[in-house]
């Protein structure tokens, strides 16, 4: 029988690749058992090696590369992204920023133990680039390729834990704790899940329309702000006063988690033109200048209380104490404070990722597929023996159902992940 896991002292390191949108993003990181850091000592450890608390993550990651292209400045010219050109510059740019991460790593790719690739959602040609160079790769190396659900890693971001983070250990009571109850806000989705464990996800409640990333990008094309327009919307909202225009909440007195973000749209829209048009409101007199804020304040204050307001109803319908809020929009820094002050009155706990990992890019995917990977197995090797050592490499026949398994999914649902 192979040694416990406990004993093993050995890491693995995740190459993650993430192309399912606008970022090209690469990331190495190397999975330490927090028993390996931390020895726990005394009845504790007896504890945890015969009944594994499973309610929090185990596992830290050290950050060895990181490489990361963002196309906005390319798409800002047509307000959105555009499937086409997103697709040609990830082919351009993924193998240079696979060379920047290995180079920051100071490690060859033959020192990578697994390629995790984001599958889907997301565009299909752009999910092809980042996939196909992850099982390429994976057959020149001999390593195994796992495919990644987009909104897993953005899921599980807020629980990443760093392993030469001092800070660990005294913030332990800090960390999520399964079960929670997720907030995923991207570009793409809005979505309420319930979290019992990793990959036991279940839909809570979702937008009907529009994401609420898509409500800031669409309200910043009309206020004639660049894209992405969350960090641009949120700049501006700082000069303005919200509710000088009122724009609706859709669905906020709806009972049930279902969010709409399309009527605020519209409403913003209305409200332009009633200004005299978007060209005009550019014209840099103090008018146009205070109502465009004032304007941004209100779309930001709208979509915070939508947010705000659903996520408080699914802590009280749930009854769990923790929020994990994660995706593009969880970078608002009004929204983080609206929802840590009505969670707090609720004695509740809310959790976000570090700025840097809210929007797309490869360390999340890596975490994501570590999670999975190690945890499963350390579930699995404590029953079959089976380390994660061997679990992370291929066997003879991997590399030659590698080619098979090859697939994207531009629309895959969270709930389908098992
Ligand atoms: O997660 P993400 O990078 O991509 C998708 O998976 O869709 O999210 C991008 C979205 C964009 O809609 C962007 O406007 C929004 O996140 N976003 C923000 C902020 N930073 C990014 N929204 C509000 N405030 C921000 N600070
Ligand atoms: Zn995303």
């Amino acid at each position: 029988m192979s040694k416990p896991l406990k004993q093993s002292k050995r890491s693995v390191r995740i190459l993650g690749i993430e192309t399912s949108c606008d970022e090209t993003g690469l990331a190495l990181l190397e999975f330490i058992s927090a028993e390996d850091l931390e020895p726990v000592q005394g009845p504790k450890a007896h504890q945890d090696q015969h009944s594994p608390d499973q309610s929090s993550v185990k596992w830290r990651a050290r950050l060895l590369g990181q490489a990361l292209h963002s196309q906005t400045d390319m798409h800002e010219r047509y307000g959105g992204v555009v499937p086409e050109l997103a697709s040609r510059d990830h082919m351009v740019r993924i193998l240079p920023l696979l060379e920047e991460c290995l180079d920051q790593a100071g490690l060859a790719s033959q020192n990578i133990d697994g390629i995790a690739v984001t599958q889907g959602p997301g565009l299909a040609g752009a999910l092809w680039v980042g996939t196909s160079f992850a099982y390429g790769l994976g057959l020149a190396l001999n390593k195994p390729v796992y495919p990644v659900h987009h909104l897993e890693g953005h899921l599980l971001s807020p629980l990443l834990r760093w392993a030469d983070d001092s800070s660990n250990s005294r913030e332990e009571a800090q960390q999520a704790r399964f079960p929670f109850v997720a907030l995923l806000v991207s570009g793409g989705h809005s979505q309420f899940l319930e979290v019992t464990g990793i990959g036991r996800y279940r839909l809570l409640g979702e937008t009907i329309d529009d994401a609420a990333g898509e409500a800031f990008d669409k309200s910043a094309q009309l206020l004639g702000l660049g894209y992405p327009g969350g960090p641009a919307v949120a700049k501006l909202a700082e000069k303005g006063i919200a509710g000088r225009f009122r724009l609706p909440r859709p669905l906020l007195k709806r009972q049930g988690l279902d969010l709409s973000f399309a009527g605020l749209k519209t409403a913003v829209l209305t409200q332009v033109q009633k200004l005299g048009g978007t060209e005009a409101l550019l014209a840099p007199d103090a008018k146009n200048i205070q109502a465009r804020a004032d304007l941004a304040a209100e779309v930001q204050a709208a979509i915070v209380e939508l947010l705000c307001e659903k996520s408080m109803v699914a802590l009280d319908l749930t009854g769990h104490k923790q929020l994990v809020v994660s995706g593009g929009v969880s970078a608002n820094i009004e929204m983080r404070r609206r929802l840590i002050e009505a969670a707090r009155s609720r004695d509740a706990c809310v959790f976000f990722p570090p700025p840097a990992l809210c929007t797309d890019n490869g360390v999340m995917i890596a975490w994501a597929a570590g999670l999975r990977l190690l945890t499963s197995c350390s579930a699995v090797g404590r029953k079959a023996g089976v380390s994660r050592e061997q679990a992370v490499r291929p066997s003879p026949s991997a590399s030659a159902s590698l080619g098979s398994s090859m697939q994207v999914r531009p629309r895959w649902p969270l709930e389908e992940l098992g």
